[in-house]
């Protein structure tokens, strides 16, 4: 397995060299390749929906270049993603590589983009190693220790003592873990129990009732986009409220998309993450209006963000390039870009390509019918704490 990897590899790079057709140095293509069939399609329809958005908003020319973005399907699967990665720049001669919804389909791409030196930016998944995998990757949506850090800040001065945590069993969730667990631990609050739920298919009850059972404060919970509405479900129909537990989470489980058809029992859920449909800001306004104009009027959760900041990262450096996207050139010029997101202001950290961000404190609340994610504290311009940490 690991050797035909390295094969396919090898033969990209000689191929670049030979077969890149002519007619592709004209534009600057970007293959934004997601998960638009399968059970995380709504992290595909979201990032790319966010990508045309920025698009509708800012044209399609930069530094005198067109842009062409070119969606592909990897239903989920890292090793479409791998495969179609390698035939975007070989046969279609993509100058960029973008999207990549889920961790596994993000590393099956690192290869691709060091050997080739294709700029990749990662626009939804999450896992803090994605970033040490290539030089040649960056990143517009963030890390999960990012994201769960403040909430175990937040439980511990909110009066939670007891937690047990819940994760989904893959490189965010235990990302996720360990550090909700490292900060609530250092700030006097105790973890009980950790438990881990499959990624495929969870069902979550005889999980729930380990978390019952347990009797916590509060249960903190990271699941994939697109999960959080089944999860709200058993959540409530198994009596974790009436037993006194609350939920706290990463904003993934409360994600937009989804939220208001979770209906009451979501209210009150507490989480921390990068962006909330209802954050207020101009940007953020003018954002939400042209997002909804050119998709049908949906509402947008933080994955299209991370594919409308992936296009800004994008133009932005090419801008800086005057339109080279070279990998050396591209990537140098990543470093260090900061704008202001509809998330608020953004910058890409120069020693890690990562993105520096607040994560906003939100409470689920009904506002004029409508459930949203409320910001109620804002933890500003966080990196990745588990670089940090490791510097
Ligand atoms: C990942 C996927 C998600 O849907 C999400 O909300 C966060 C992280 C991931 O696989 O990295």
């Amino acid at each position: 397995m690991i050797k035909g990897i390295a094969l396919g590899v090898a033969g990209l790079a000689a191929a670049l060299t030979t077969a890149l057709p002519v007619t592709a140095q004209e534009a600057v293509k970007i293959g934004l390749i997601l998960p638009m069939t399968g059970p995380f399609a709504s992290t595909g329809r979201q990032v790319s929906a966010g990508a045309k958005a920025y698009m509708a908003a800012k044209g399609d020319t930069v530094a005198g270049k067109k842009i062409e973005l070119v969606i592909r399907d990897d239903g989920g699967v890292a090793d479409q993603t791998r495969r179609i990665a390698q035939e975007l720049v070989v046969n279609d001669g993509a100058k960029v590589l973008a999207g990549f919804g889920l961790t596994p389909l993000a590393m099956a791409v690192a290869p691709v983009a060091t050997q080739a030196k294709i700029p990749t930016v990662v626009m939804a998944a999450g896992t803090a190693a994605i970033t040490k995998a290539s030089p040649f990757i960056t990143r517009t949506s963030g890390t999960l220790p990012q994201y769960s850090m403040p909430v175990g800040t937040w439980a511990s001065q909110n009066g939670i003592k007891k937690v047990v945590t819940l994760v989904s069993d893959y490189g965010p969730g235990i990302d996720a873990e360990k550090w909700f667990s490292k900060e609530f631990k250092a700030k006097g609050g105790e973890v009980v129990e950790a438990v881990r739920v499959p990624l495929q298919n969870p069902d979550f009850a005889p999980f729930l009732q380990r978390v019952r059972d347990a009797k916590p404060d509060a249960v903190f919970v990271f699941l994939p986009s697109g999960v959080g509405a089944l999860f709200m479900k058993q959540f409530s129909d198994r009596g974790l409220p009436e037993a006194g537990i609350k939920l706290i989470a990463t904003g993934d489980v409360t994600d937009d998309d989804i939220l208001n058809s979770m209906g009451k029992p979501a209210i009150g859920t507490i989480t921390g993450h990068f962006y909330a449909t209802a954050h207020e800001s101009p940007e953020n306004k003018a954002y939400v209006e042209v997002f909804k104009k050119v998709n049908n009027d949906m509402r947008p959760n933080f994955m299209s963000v991370g594919g409308y900041d992936g296009m800004a990262l994008i133009y932005n450096a090419l801008e800086k390039t005057k339109g080279d996207a070279t990998g050396p050139a591209f990537m140098e010029a990543v470093k260090g870009l900061s704008w202001t997101s509809p998330r608020g202001p953004v910058s890409i950290d120069p020693d890690t390509r990562d993105i520096i961000q607040n994560i906003y404190i939100r409470e689920v609340k009904d506002v004029g019918g409508e459930l949203q994610n409320v910001e109620i504290q804002t933890f500003a311009n966080l990196k990745d704490p588990e670089k940090a940490e490791a510097k």
